[in-house]
């Protein structure tokens, strides 16, 4: 029995905006941009876009991948819904999960979002294809979505640059293909980590039980992500070599075997000096940064929706996905597709 991609989908909502149009407005530039973080554009929300509004619409386009003209059909398929997310539609609840749950019209699924910042998409697979092999749901549908310009500080020139808004979705199966030995498919391991003494590295301060907003309070800045950057890009690269040689190490294989890496897209600096350590070529990492930013939890779905929608993903590749995030937290997948 093994736990397995069926399907992919991204939503990537419309409105572009380019290094260049923000730099109208914000002590910026493009080649800043670029040469620092290797991003030219981020796409933000429309304002009545929610992120249970690009969750569903990422898992729509995996449904429809999936069976083309019966996205509707195919939901009724889907025994869990699992979104994962820094920017849920609402602190505390209802969860993420149980919107687009409803949107989808499939009343009995079960459905819960995940918070592990940039990491999340990795964990919210593991936590699936688990909950999958030891139970008998057999099709889950696993969601990365952020609205990360609904938690941007627009003052702050060294963070805002950084991000965008996206969500990416998998359809997993459990399917009668072996997990282990000859043959093995699906998502056969994953490490997930944590240092929670870096939680203020990347931190959104107000808003949760600690510092919850106030009555008659005058707000100055609405709530917003916080980040020490160059604390956060040492772990990152640490974490990115780290987790990629564990999984090597633990699984008993070499990165020549490794078809593509699929990495949290944060900053093309990290991936190069990671690359660099690692002693692999940059263009192993599937990178799509310039196009998108840093759309947190939902960077690796997407990308991996590009990848597998592009004809080089081939059935039996050996792909891993790594990720870092706010926690501070950290973690990779092995996946045979
Ligand atoms: N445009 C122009 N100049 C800028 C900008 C900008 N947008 N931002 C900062 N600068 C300036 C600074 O003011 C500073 O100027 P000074 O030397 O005159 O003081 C100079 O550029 C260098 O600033 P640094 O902060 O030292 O720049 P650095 O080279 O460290 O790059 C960066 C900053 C890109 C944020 C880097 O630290 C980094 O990538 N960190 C990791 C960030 C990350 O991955 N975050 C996301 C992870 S979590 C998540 O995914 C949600």
């Amino acid at each position: 029995m093994a736990i397995q991609i069926i399907a992919t989908g991204k939503y990537i909502p419309s409105k572009c905006v380019t290094n260049d149009d923000l730099s109208a407005t914000i002590d910026t530039n493009d080649e800043w941009i670029r040469s620092h973080t290797g991003i030219g554009a981020r796409h933000f929300a429309a304002d009545d876009e929610a992120t249970s509004d690009l969750a569903y619409k990422a898992a729509l386009n995996a449904l429809e991948s999936l069976s083309p003209g019966q996205a509707a059909e195919a939901a009724k398929t889907i025994d869990l819904v699992i979104v994962t997310s820094s920017t849920p539609d609402y602190y505390s609840c209802p969860s993420t999960a149980c919107i687009v749950q409803d949107k989808l019209g499939i009343p009995n699924a079960g459905a819960f979002d995940i918070l592990a910042a940039c990491t999340g998409f990795i964990t919210a697979l593991e936590t699936a294809a688990s909950m999958m092999a030891n139970s008998g749901r057999k099709r889950a549908l696993v969601i990365g979505a952020d609205c990360l310009s609904r938690v941007t500080d627009w003052t702050d020139r060294a963070t805002c640059v950084l991000f965008g808004d996206a969500a990416g979705a998998v359809i997993l199966e459990k399917t009668e293909a072996p997990s282990t030995g000859e043959g093995r498919r699906g998502i056969i391991r994953t490490i997930l980590g944590s240092d929670g003494s870096g939680a203020d590295a990347l931190i959104c301060r107000r808003g949760g039980s600690r510092n919850p907003w106030k009555a008659g309070e005058i707000v100055e800045k609405p709530s917003h992500l916080e980040m020490d950057g160059r604390a956060v890009y040492t772990f990152a690269v640490k974490a990115i070599t780290d987790t990629l040689q564990q999984l090597l190490e633990e699984e008993g294989l070499t990165m020549n075997e490794i078809k593509r890496i699929v990495p949290h897209q944060a900053n093309l600096r990290i991936v190069q000096a990671a690359a660099k350590r690692l002693g692999v070529e940059e263009s192993k990492f599937f990178m799509n940064i310039e196009k998108y930013a840093n759309t947190s939890t939902a960077t690796i779905p997407v990308a991996l929706d590009e990848y597998a929608k592009s004809g080089e993903l081939k059935k039996g590749d050996i792909i891993m996905t790594v990720g870092f995030g706010g926690g501070l937290t950290y973690g990779g997948n092995l996946i045979v597709w």
